[in-house]
Parts: C-alpha cells; structure tokens; sequence
C-alpha cells in the first residue's frame, strides 16, 4: 500500500475519503488538482500533505515557459502561496514548499530547465526522507512499548498519512515486529472518522488487534484500566511543546492526565514551528459545518443548525509525557530539550 508515490510523471495518491469501501488510486497531474486533493482530504495527515504539496510545486512549474530567473521564482512564488493556502495547521506543508523555493534559490544561476529538475528532485527527497524518518520514529518510539500494552490512537497518524509506516502506528507496527503483544484501539474520530474508515481499516491490513471506540467512551475505557498508553500523531508542535493535532486529541490528554496513563507524541522534525512560542500562535483550519452536521452525506442534525468545526485542538504541553521524533525522545521541559532539534 503506497499512500503517495511519483510515477509516471504524475503525483499517484489512495483517495482516502473512499476508503474503507474501496481502495482507489487517483492521479494528480495539475497545480490545481493537488490543491483539491489537500483541501478535500483525499491526500490528509501532515506529513503526506507536505509531501503532496511539494511535488504540486513541481507540477505548477513544470510548464512555466519563463526563461530568466526573476519570471520564474515570481510564478514560483505564486505556486506556492496558493498550495499553503489549502489547509493552514499542518506545518509540513509550508515546510515542504518552502525547502523547494530555497532549491530554487540555491539554483538562481542556472538555466529554468535545470531548475525544474532541481524542484523534483528535491519534491521527491522530501518522499524518501519521510520514509526513513518513519522507520527511524518507530523504532525509536517501540522502545517505550511493552509487551501487553494496550495503546489508543486518535485521528489516523499511520502509513495512509505518510510516504511510509505512519508515525503513531508506526511504532505499534515496530513493536509488533519486535514480537510484542499490542492490542490498538482506535477513536472514531469525529466529524469525518479517520479513525474509524483509515485507522482502523490500515490497523486490520497489517494484522493488528485493533478495536473501534466512539470518541465518548474513551473515559470509560481509562478509568477501567484498559488503556496502558496513548500514542497520536502532530500537524504542528511550537517551541514550549504545545501541540496541534485532530480535533479530541486534547481531550485524551487531559484524560490521560487525570488517569495517570502516559500520553506520547510521535512526529518528525518537519512538524516542528520552533518559530512559534507557543500552541496559541498555532493557525487552526475551520471546516465546513456540513461536516458535523451529515455523516457520509446524510444528514443528522437541524440542516440550518450553527455549527463548530475545528479541525485540531491544541494539546498544553505539561500534558505530554514525551515526543518521539527521529532525532531522538524529548521530554520536559520541552523548551530546552527541543533546541536541539534547531541544532
Ligand atoms: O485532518 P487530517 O486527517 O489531515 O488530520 C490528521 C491528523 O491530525 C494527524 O494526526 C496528523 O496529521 C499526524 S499524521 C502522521
């Protein structure tokens, strides 16, 4: 299963608002269809949407018939304003075609030809990187793992949200390899259920006990003791630790809190904003209110009822145990251990 992957010249992703019904493959040959494809969540979690956005910059400059360099980076610089308009929160994104305008830039002597080379070859460094960072985080993270552990996950942050293994259930892939026992369980994860149709879908593909929860009975499941830890995922991490993810991840943790059960993180390097002092300065994406009023289309509330729909939260960084990156496990306090991340 290839979540992402360039092939013949066109960006090939899994149309992940059909699954679990069918696995589709969609290509994407234009600026345009990226940007749909980010924006409606057929390509989702961050780093997969950094990834996608990347070589949208290479399809929005592959035909660009500018022959001096200030005509190309202004096109250049264009491209990529429109793709970091598709969804705001995922830092990833803007990090990914943001290293393509440094290439660019690197590049400004040569000829516009060599310089759109230069942007898919590093659109497709950031795809590879990504899978060794994945391995890296697993392996990394499956040592805070025992054997028996039962381990909830929120959101889907596994391979259908990277090039790879996934960051959260990366590690549970890791420590089942290792042989250990694990048992999963997954949040539903409303309003759009990536945990119910992608993680607990992906769990089952790769043979992992996995169990779907609504969101509301995780409390429950805590306070009788069946949850020894809690992994999830990152869309963007600012410098005090504090942390953006899928909506209800922080209501885990404060549950986490309360039940004395470690709460982790896992993301790499690229969800990082050390820009960023803290979770308050973390852009939030507002959604369509369809999303919480319909449930694949059908409606189940008032159809003029007002409606929130934040699609993250940002979890205090006092309520996270530790963050698994592939440079290593921080703990608090996050803002001295993540300087080394800038280093
Ligand atoms: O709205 P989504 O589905 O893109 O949200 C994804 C998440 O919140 C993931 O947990 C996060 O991107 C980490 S994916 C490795």
């Amino acid at each position: 299963m290839q979540t992402i992957e360039w092939k013949r010249n066109k960006i090939r992703i899994i149309d992940q608002t059909r699954l679990p019904a069918e696995l589709v493959y969609v290509d994407l040959n234009s600026l345009k269809s990226v940007w749909w494809a980010i924006k409606k969540l057929k390509v989702r979690g961050a780093p997969a949407i950094g990834i996608a956005a990347a070589l949208g910059v290479y399809l929005g400059m592959r035909n660009c018939p500018a022959k001096n360099f200030n005509k190309f980076y202004s096109r250049l610089d264009s491209v990529i304003g429109y793709l970091k308009k598709a969804r705001p929160t995922a830092v990833n994104l803007s990090w990914a075609v943001e290293r393509l305008r440094e290439q660019a830039l690197a590049h400004c002597n040569k000829d516009t030809d060599l310089l759109k080379r230069c942007l898919l070859e590093e659109a497709l460094e950031i795809l590879q990187e990504d899978k060794d960072v994945c391995r890296k985080m697993a392996r990394l993270g499956s040592k805070l793992i025992k054997s028996g552990d039962n381990i909830l996950t929120h959101c889907n942050a596994g391979a259908l949200a990277t090039a790879d293994y996934g960051t959260a259930l990366g590690v549970i892939y890791e420590a089942k390899k290792q042989g250990k026992k694990i048992k999963a369980y997954a949040d539903e994860t409303r309003p759009i259920l990536q945990g119910a149709r992608l993680t607990a879908w992906e769990l089952m593909q790769q043979g992992v006990d996995v169990t779907l929860i609504c969101d509301n009975m995780a409390a429950d499941l805590m306070k009788e003791a069946k949850i020894d830890k809690i992994l999830v995922g990152a869309d963007r991490i600012a410098a005090n630790g504090d942390t953006a993810n899928k909506i209800g991840t922080y209501n885990l943790a404060v549950l986490a809190y309360f039940h004395h059960i470690p709460f982790y993180v896992v993301a790499p390097a690229s969800s990082f904003d050390l820009t960023l002092k803290s979770g308050a300065d973390i852009p939030i994406e507002q959604r369509d209110g369809r999303e919480v009023r319909q449930v694949h289309g059908r409606l189940l509330a008032p159809k003029k009822v007002k409606v929130y729909n934040p699609a993250f939260d940002v979890t205090p960084q006092r309520l996270i145990s530790a963050i698994i990156t592939e440079k290593g496990i921080f703990r608090k306090p996050y803002r001295t251990s993540l300087k080394k991340l800038l280093k």
